[in-house]
């Protein structure tokens, strides 16, 4: 059996390409189906569908054997737990720092709201600027528009969401796509399936 772990939404709906290109095809849409085990034409790949930030999770434990998560979640994540074999180059955004338009920094510790606690931390320590992290769940771009933070770290494709807010990108921590992630004993013990699904993915990323 080889398990992929995958969430629903973007990174299912642009992994699907891919997926064919490995000649793995679902035989539901989690978008619209209630299944969270979607089997495929081949009756030993199945795919998994959880969210987003426990797919490193799943597959660290060896409940899947490969995943496809941002690198957003990956860098918060953290740890050496897992392979990183593929830069899937999908779901392409940006990790940013964003603030209110002409917002001046405070004269105390900045106040930041962000899902990406470890991320935060990481960018403002190798500054040595001490900041005040406030962990939020989503709707980060709430945050400074009623007080609770100076700034937001959140992921910025298009910009639109910040300026519908007036919100303003003002640093980038990082370029984000999604990657295939890989177990690493199951990349030992199922070297030939997971390997056949690699390269397969990596021609159709390469051919596009
Ligand atoms: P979640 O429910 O965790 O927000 P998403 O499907 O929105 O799940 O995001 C999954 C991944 O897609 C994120 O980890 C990030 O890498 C990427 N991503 C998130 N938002 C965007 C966006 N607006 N444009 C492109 N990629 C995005
Ligand atoms: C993501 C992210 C931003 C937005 C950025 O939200 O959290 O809010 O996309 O994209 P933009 O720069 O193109 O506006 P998403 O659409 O994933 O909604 P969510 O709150 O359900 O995660
Ligand atoms: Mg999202």
């Amino acid at each position: 059996m080889l398990r992929i772990a995958l969430s629903k939404g973007r990174i299912f709906q642009e992994t699907l390409p891919l997926l064919a290109a490995a000649d793995i095809f679902p035989q539901d849409d989690p978008d619209t189906s209630r299944k969270l085990i979607l089997d495929t034409n081949h009756p030993d790949i199945q795919l998994v569908i959880i969210r987003a930030t426990d797919v490193p999770t799943y597959v660290e434990q060896g409940a899947a054997h490969l995943g496809v998560a941002g690198k957003d979640v990956l860098m918060e994540h953290g740890g050496d737990g897992l392979y990183e074999p593929l830069d899937l180059r999908i779901a392409r955004c940006r990790l940013m720092v964003a603030g209110k338009v002409g917002h001046e920094p405070p004269h105390r510790r900045l106040r930041i709201a962000t899902k990406y606690v470890n991320s935060t931390q990481r960018f403002y320590a190798d500054r040595a600027q001490q900041v005040e992290i406030i962990k939020l769940y989503g709707s980060m771009e709430l945050a400074p528009l009623v007080g609770l933070a100076d700034r937001i770290v959140d992921v910025v494709d298009t910009g639109n969401t910040l300026r519908a807010n007036g919100l303003e990108p003002l640093e980038t921590i990082a370029d984000i796509s999604s990657r295939l992630i890989v177990n690493k004993a199951a990349m030992k013990i199922k070297h030939q399936a997971i390997h056949r699904v690699i390269t397969r993915m990596q021609a159709a990323i390469a051919s596009q």
